[in-house]
């Protein structure tokens, strides 16, 4: 297997509030091969975000990663450790550089009050060798590459001119103008009207086929996961339940909370139907329950057993993965021969 591009390892993300100190990523595991497109998918506050953020020490100061947490990058000057880095001369050199980021609401990557060529031309000088007018040219062309009409005019106005759907163009030329190895979006399509979602969506595709980058595509949606990851990984209060390839995840889901994502999602055929969301809801991370995080809403749940230890990861079938115990049993019941 070639080496991961970055691996996450034990990662384990508490905040201080000023409720105590809680848990919103608990010794997670994944890794991202060079070129691979992994889709994050969960309910809202399963610890997405903060997870993406953990890749670039984006996460606010009351932030605490737990020792045993590492996330390690390879480059072609050697393998760097994310958690390590300190300085910010450092940490800036891969923010924008190695990894970068595409956010829900793209105003968020713009200065108001610089325009976004200039912005463009900034980020590409510190993460290149290229001259100003290098940059500018490039920068240029990247936004016409992203289907920004008139381009030359665009790269001298500020973002607040730009349409919404110009602002999310725009903010995946500046992330993809510096070539990184990395790219993560993070819900980058929901702020959209559907058709210039899948034209995002497509362009997205196109660029790292030709830029051959790696995607953590973040959503809450399986949906635009089937169109555009090659592995899934599932996330519930913090804790990663099942991966696997978009294939084994969608068509033979696992664990009961994939299970309910895709009863969740609507289907064709049976449009008159109400839809049937997972019940109840996400609970406070200062409630996390007591073994199986998702025992409380599962309509498997094992009593003394899903509310009394913590499941383990069991495989399933190559790359394929759930953390339940009703999954366990199942494959146990397979694979042992009876006394
Ligand atoms: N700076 C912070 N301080 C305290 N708690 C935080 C902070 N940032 C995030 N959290 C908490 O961590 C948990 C995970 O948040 P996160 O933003 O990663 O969720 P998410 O999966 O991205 O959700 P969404 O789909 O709504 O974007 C939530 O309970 C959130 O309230
Ligand atoms: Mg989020």
């Amino acid at each position: 297997m070639t080496q991961p591009l970055i691996s996450v390892e034990n990662l384990s993300i508490k905040f201080h509030t000023d409720e105590g100190l809680i848990t919103a990523v608990d010794k997670i595991s994944f890794d991202i091969a060079p070129g691979e497109v992994l889709g994050l998918v969960g309910e809202s506050g399963s610890g997405k975000s903060v997870t993406a953020k953990a890749l670039m020490q984006l996460n606010s100061s009351n932030t605490v990663y737990t020792d045993d947490s590492r996330i390690t990058l390879q480059t072609d000057d050697g393998t760097i450790d994310i958690l390590e880095l300190k300085k910010a001369k450092e940490l800036n050199l891969i923010r924008g550089g190695a990894i970068s980021m595409i956010f829900q609401e793209p105003m968020a990557s713009f200065a108001p009050a610089i325009t976004v060529g200039k912005q463009m031309v900034e980020q590409l000088m510190l993460h290149s060798s290229m001259t100003k007018k290098e940059a500018r040219e490039h920068a240029i062309d990247m936004l016409d590459r992203v289907g920004i009409s008139d381009a030359a005019r665009r790269f001298d106005q500020h973002a607040f001119e730009f349409s919404g759907g110009m602002r999310q163009r725009a903010m995946i030329a500046m992330a993809l103008s510096t070539k990184p190895k990395l790219l993560i979006a993070d819900e980058p399509t929901t702020a959209l009207d559907v058709t210039i979602q899948a034209q995002v969506i497509d362009l997205m595709k196109d660029l790292v086929e030709e830029f051959g980058m790696a995607i953590l595509f973040i959503t809450h949606d399986l949906g635009v996961i089937a169109q555009t990851a090659d592995r899934v990984a599932v996330m519930y209060l913090g804790e990663l339940v099942e991966t696997g390839s978009v294939r084994q995840v969608i068509r033979e889901p696992a664990h009961p909370y994939t299970q309910g994502l895709l009863n969740a999602l609507p289907k064709l055929e049976k449009l008159d139907e109400p839809l049937t969301p997972v019940p109840g809801d996400i609970p406070s991370p200062l409630e996390r329950p007591s073994g199986c995080v998702f025992h409380t809403r599962c309509s498997q749940f094992i009593e003394g057993t899903c509310d009394a230890s913590i499941p383990s990861v069991t495989a399933l079938a190559d790359g394929h993965a759930a953390a339940c115990f009703v999954v366990d049993q199942a494959v146990r019941g397979k694979t042992e021969v009876p006394a």
